[in-house]
Order: structure tokens, then sequence, then C-alpha cells
């Protein structure tokens, strides 16, 4: 019996960075060797197919070219498009295919473009609030400069690969000051990372499986979906709103579900900037031992808060995994950060950072030792009162030019502003509108796991000049006008 082009089963995902030709050819593909379209098989006309999938017909076209190069299709002037005649079987045939087609399935986050953006520094004339870059003032440059030149001349240690555990004298002085906010660390419990996000990785390889559920917060750090999604991880939002994430949305949850981890951001969460409270913090402690289910706690940004805040850590070491990084009290293109984990997986992430990048970088390594020393505390204080400055200048200014249905929470700290605009304004239509006036932002959507954030958008104040802040926030208003 012959199968009808109807029942050809296609459809593409555009948010996708593989190309939707790519798609169209790569799922017929599948479907034709698994034999599910059997030889003879009609295929939709290419204008048919175009109009289903809402595509340009020269993408259908694309796509049967490729096929019928491999041989897997035959085109015939007034007949269309049929599946060919694997002769002489499949498996001999599929020889015959290009191997970048026969790639294991690739996984991508939802929107595969943001974490390029959030790298992205160019912005042209543009008043970018996109990047979550620490401000160019206060600089570290100076001291950092300095104290890299005391240990350029120790070659033993600084120009090898080193341990990967990380360098000794850092993971001490790491695991001091992390004594110093109450979480009881030894450096031994310290693994010193090539940047925070190499630890969300390693955590989300090392603790689950392709198809595993994992918590995390909704809103949450889109570079964190995106490792999350490329892993083939599920995620479970949970709301978040001023006290952190809402914890009786996660029990509701351990109840029924046997999630991996719980990722969270409890002290100055991105992108609202709010703190957990302490209520919410021993509850989320106690349910993760409860259920025997681990916190990932990332915290760059604990440090930063205007009033001191203890990391989860400090409550429990056996079920809090803690991350954190030097980008965002230094800078980001140091690539240093760090976790401290239970020994009980300790071994598991060591690892698999040494499959990644055997050690990070020595001689970085040191030159940020020494700068903890010598200016890292000031530089970090300094920070915080630019911090507060710049949020103080974007409140005024949002309460000046923005319409008063467009509004951002006032409780919160650090680097972002977590905006809310009306429901009539589609954020992403807001961004196309502001990027026509100079000014961007990054849109909602990014930020959840499945669905939200459309009338949501986040303001980076950090990556523009201070005396920029008042401008952008006003070309952002008039174009929400
Ligand atoms: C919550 C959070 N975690 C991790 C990172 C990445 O940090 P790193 O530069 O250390 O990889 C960021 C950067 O924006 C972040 O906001």
């Amino acid at each position: 019996m012959r199968t009808g082009w109807s029942e050809v089963s296609l459809d593409v995902d555009r948010a996708s960075i593989v190309p939707i030709y790519r798609q169209i050819y790569e799922r017929l593909r599948e479907q034709i060797l698994a034999g599910a379209l059997p030889e003879e098989t009609r295929l939709p006309p290419e204008r048919t197919l175009a109009e289903r999938l809402d595509v340009n017909r020269s993408t259908v076209v694309h796509a049967y070219r490729d096929l019928a190069a491999d041989g897997l299709i035959s085109q015939r002037v007034g007949s269309g498009s049929r599946v060919a005649s694997l002769d002489g079987g499949r498996p001999d045939r599929s020889a015959a295919v290009p191997w970048w087609v026969t790639l294991p399935p690739w996984r991508v986050g939802q929107f595969p473009a943001v974490l390029g953006e959030l790298a992205a520094s160019d912005h042209g004339d543009s008043i970018a609030f996109v990047q979550g870059v620490p401000p160019a003032e206060p600089s570290p440059l100076g001291d950092l400069s300095r104290s890299f030149a005391r240990v350029g001349g120790d070659v033993r240690f600084v120009l090898t690969y080193g341990d990967s555990e990380g360098y000794g004298p850092l993971r001490e002085a790491i695991a001091t000051r992390m004594r110093g906010r109450g979480c009881a660390v030894d450096m031994r419990d310290v693994l010193v990372l090539t940047g925070s996000t190499q630890g969300i990785t390693l955590v989300a390889q090392s603790l689950a499986e392709p198809g595993d559920e994992i918590v995390v917060e909704a809103p949450t750090y889109p570079g964190a979906l995106q490792i999350f999604g490329i892993a083939g991880l599920r995620a479970i939002p949970v709301p978040v709103d001023e006290d952190g994430m809402r914890v009786d949305h996660v029990e509701a949850i351990l109840r029924t579900r046997r999630p991996r981890f719980i990722y969270t951001m409890p002290s100055i969460h991105n992108p609202t900037g709010a703190t957990m409270n302490a209520d919410r913090r021993d509850r989320l402690v106690t349910l993760a031992k409860r259920y025997g289910v681990p916190i990932v706690e990332d915290d760059p940004y604990g440090e930063l808060a205007a009033a001191p805040v203890e990391p989860l850590l400090a409550r429990d070491a056996e079920y809090v995994i803690y991350l954190s990084s030097f980008s965002k009290t230094i800078a980001p293109s140091l690539r240093l950060g760090w976790l401290v984990a239970p020994r009980t997986i300790y071994e598991r992430l060591l690892l698999r950072k040494q499959s990644y990048d055997m050690a990070s970088s020595m001689y970085i390594q040191a030159g940020v030792r020494e700068y903890l020393e010598r200016g890292y505390d000031a530089h970090v204080s300094a920070l915080r009162r630019e911090l507060m400055q710049r949020r103080a200048i974007a409140h005024a200014a949002i309460d000046r030019w923005w319409p008063a249905t467009m509004r951002v929470p006032k409780n919160g700290d650090g680097y972002y502003l977590w905006a809310t605009a009306p429901r009539e304004v589609h954020a992403r239509a807001l961004l196309a509108n502001a990027e026509r006036r100079g000014a961007s932002f990054l849109f909602g959507e990014a930020f959840f796991a499945q669905t939200g954030g459309d009338h949501n958008f986040r303001l980076a104040l950090t990556p523009v000049p201070r005396d920029a802040i008042e401008t952008g926030i006003r070309r952002i208003g008039e174009a929400a006008r």
C-alpha cells in the first residue's frame, strides 16, 4: 500500500539554531531510514509543505534537494517527490549519508542566542543595559596589575598546569573568606573553576542525567537554563517574589516528584535582585534534608549586598553545593570562580572538571590570590557604593520617564532591575522599539524555563556609563509610550 503525503509528520523549532531547511531534511531523513516513510511514499508538494510549516518555499526546495542528493528521494517533473527505493538495504545506503547528518540529536536551550548576547559587548552607540559586567568605575585594574606583577617571577607555580583542585594558596584564601561569611569551609572543600559557568555545567552533568527533572526559579539566570537545556534536564519552575524563591512551592513539588537538585540564587537573585528571607532559607534547607534533594546555591553577587548576608551553605554543608565567582566582584575576563562541595561528590566534580580543562589557569589564580590581599576588599566596598548610586539614579529616572503602569520593585539589590510592563506591551516589541531609539535590554522570556516573562525585561545597570543611565531609561520610556 502506498502511503500518502498527509501522513508525513513534521514540525520545526523556530528557536533552534539549526536552519529550518536542515530540520526538515533531518526529520524526513530519519523517517525514511526508520521505514516510517516507505518506498514510493509521496512527499507533500513543496508549496503545500511550505504553507503548512509557514516557511518560504525555497526552504522546502533546499531540504528536498539535499534528500535527493543523498539518494533518499527521487524527484520527477509532474509527479513530485517520492521516497526512493533504498535497494541493497538501509544500512548500506546509510553509509552514503554524510556523517554530520547521523550525529545524535543536538540539544540547545530555548533561546540559544542569549548566552552569546550576554557575552558580546559591542553594541555600537546604543545604551545597552544587557551584560552583567562590573562597571568601568571603580576599576580594579591598577591594583590587579600590581598583584600580577608580584607573581610574575614565580615560574614553578604559575607557568605549569597545576593542581586540578586549584592553586593551594588561593583555595586557602577563599576558604578563609567563606568562613568570614559564616560557612564552615576547609580549603579541601574548595574546587577552583574556570568561571562559575563551569560549576553549573559540572553540577548539571554530574548530578543528573538527560531526562531528569530539576527545580529552578522563575525567573532565573538564562545562562543556567541554557546549560540545563543542553544537558537534557527538565526544569520545574518555582516563582520568586520580593523575599526570594517561593519555598512553599518547592515543598509541594518535593511531595510528589524527585528532582535531582534545586538551583537557586538566594542572595541578590538574578534578575529580580531579591534576597531570600531567613525563614525561607531555614525551610528550604530543612526540605532538602527531609526529601534528600541537594541545593545548588549560585552566589556570584552575595558579597555585594548592601547588608552582609550569609550563604545557605552556612546552614548546611552536606546538602548545599555552593558556587561563586570573581566575575562580578573583579572582572569576568579572569574566568575565575569556585565551588564548595561535600566530600561525597567532590571527586565526581573534580574528575569532570579535569576532562574540561585539566586545571584553571595557575597564573590567573596566583594573581588573584595576591589581589585578595591587596585591594580586593576596598574595591568591593567601592563597588557596593557604586551599585547603590546607580540603582538610585535608575529608580529616579524610572519615576520620571516611564509610564506609571511600567514599574520596577524598589527592594532589590545588585546589578539588575526587573521590570514589568503593562499587559498590552510585549517586552520583545518594546525592545525592538527601544533599539530604534538607541537603548536595549534583555527580554523576559529568556529567564523562564517554559513560559512567562512576555511582559518583563531586565536592565543591567553596570555596562553603561553612569551618566547614560537616565538617557537610556528615558528612551525606553519613550518606546513604551
Ligand atoms: C547567577 C549567575 N551565575 C553565574 C554566572 C556566570 O558567571 P561566570 O562569569 O563566573 O561564569 C552569572 C553571570 O551573569 C550569573 O548571573
